[in-house]
C-alpha cells in the first residue's frame, strides 16, 4: 500500500466514524430529549382489563402499582361505555371507599366524600377523584392511562 492510499484509507475511515457518531447522537437524542422533557410519558403506566363486559359488572375495583382503581360500566347507550377514577383521596391521599347502594365514595380519614363521578360532595377535599383515561380497543379490551 503507498503512501497516498494509505492516507485515503485513513481519511475516509475517519469520515465513516464521523458519520457513525452523528448517527448515534442524533438517534440517542431523539429517545433521550422526549423522555426528558415529557415526564408525563415517564411516569405514566398502562393497566390492560381484558373481556370488561363480563369483568366490569357494574364496577370493577382493581389495583395498580400507582394506587387502587374503581372502572364503571355504562350501559345506557347502544354500547356499553366504561370510566374509571383513582380511589386515591385528593385531600391528603387516603384511599376512599365506593358505597355502591348510595352511589358515593367515602374517606376514612377526614370524612370527605365524592359522588360517583368523583366530584366533591362533602369537604374537607376541595378537588375531585383523578380521572383515569379510558379507551376501548378493537378487541374490546380497556386500556387504563395512569400517571
Ligand atoms: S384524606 Fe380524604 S378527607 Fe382527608
Amino acid at each position: 500500500m503507498t503512501e497516498r492510499e494509505h492516507d485515503d484509507s485513513t481519511s475516509r475511515r475517519n469520515a465513516i466514524e464521523r458519520i457513525a457518531r452523528w448517527v448515534l447522537a442524533i438517534a440517542g437524542g431523539a429517545v433521550t430529549v422526549p423522555y426528558l422533557f415529557l415526564p408525563k410519558l415517564r411516569s405514566a403506566s398502562v393497566l390492560r382489563i381484558e373481556n370488561p363486559e363480563l369483568r366490569v359488572r357494574p364496577f370493577l375495583l382493581t389495583s395498580t402499582n400507582d394506587g387502587n382503581i374503581i372502572v364503571f360500566r355504562d350501559d345506557a347507550g347502544e354500547q356499553p361505555s366504561y370510566t374509571a377514577l383513582s380511589l386515591r383521596c385528593s385531600h391528603a391521599n387516603c384511599t376512599v371507599r365506593y358505597i355502591h347502594d348510595e352511589s358515593k365514595f367515602v374517606c376514612p380519614c377526614h370524612g370527605g366524600a365524592f359522588r360517583k363521578d368523583g366530584s366533591v360532595l362533602q369537604a374537607p377535599p376541595k378537588e375531585p377523584l383523578q380521572s383515569i383515561p379510558v379507551i376501548q380497543s378493537g378487541d374490546g379490551s380497556l386500556y387504563l392511562r395512569i400517571d
